[in-house]
């Protein structure tokens, strides 16, 4: 199975907040964008595998700001790191300044994805390739945060999640 860059995965979509996207407060509704998010790295998935994808975990979502309505926002996903099933997207967000374009990161998160056969069972992706430096340190990081995913689901036991033991010792 060929490797793949990180580049390849590259997905990007822009939206508007319209008033049925916005919470009590007239600003983006939080499960409106974990929703974006989840489509747009589900696409950068699924562009690295070209199989199907289904959500496995997401993880460090940061809502660092209010985004109001009207806003455009532009969202950025590309896979961090693939294992063998699984594979770790990084979604970035921007709010656009509507006088100068200019565009400000505003959220991040992390989802897992994992390909599966018609059954549903996993099956094995290719090799990610990272390039830049923010690539290679996302990829570098990668095990550790699968690892603490896995113990969080309670599918690992933290006494055999050496990576991240790595971070204490
Ligand atoms: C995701 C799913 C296919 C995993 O199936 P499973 O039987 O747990 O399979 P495994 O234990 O072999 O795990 C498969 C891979 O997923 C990874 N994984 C599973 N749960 C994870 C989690 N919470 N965080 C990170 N990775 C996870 C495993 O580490 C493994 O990765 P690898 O093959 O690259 O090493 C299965 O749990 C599922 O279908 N879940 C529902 C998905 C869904 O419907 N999502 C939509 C949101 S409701």
């Amino acid at each position: 199975m060929k490797a793949k860059t990180a580049k390849e995965s590259l997905s990007i979509t822009t939206k508007v907040v319209l008033p049925n996207d916005t919470n009590t407060l007239g600003n983006l509704f939080g499960g409106q964008l974990l929703a974006w998010m989840d489509v747009i790295s589900s696409v950068a998935a699924h562009r690295h595998c070209k199989r199907v994808v289904v959500t496995a975990s997401v993880n460090n979502v940061s809502f660092q700001q209010p985004i109001d309505h009207s806003s455009i926002i532009t969202l950025e996903a590309k896979v961090s790191r693939a294992f063998n099933s699984s594979m770790e997207v990084f979604v970035d967000v921007f709010v656009e300044n509507p006088i100068t374009g200019v565009q400000i990161k505003s959220n991040e998160a992390i989802y897992t994805f994992v390909a599966v056969d018609q059954n549903g069972g996993p099956i094995q992706v290719p090799e990610l390739i990272p390039e830049t430096d923010e690539e290679k340190e996302r990829y570098a990081g990668a095990l550790r945060r699968k690892q603490l995913s896995l113990i969080l689901a309670g599918k690992m036991d933290p006494k055999d999640a050496d990576e991240l033991k790595k971070l204490f010792l």
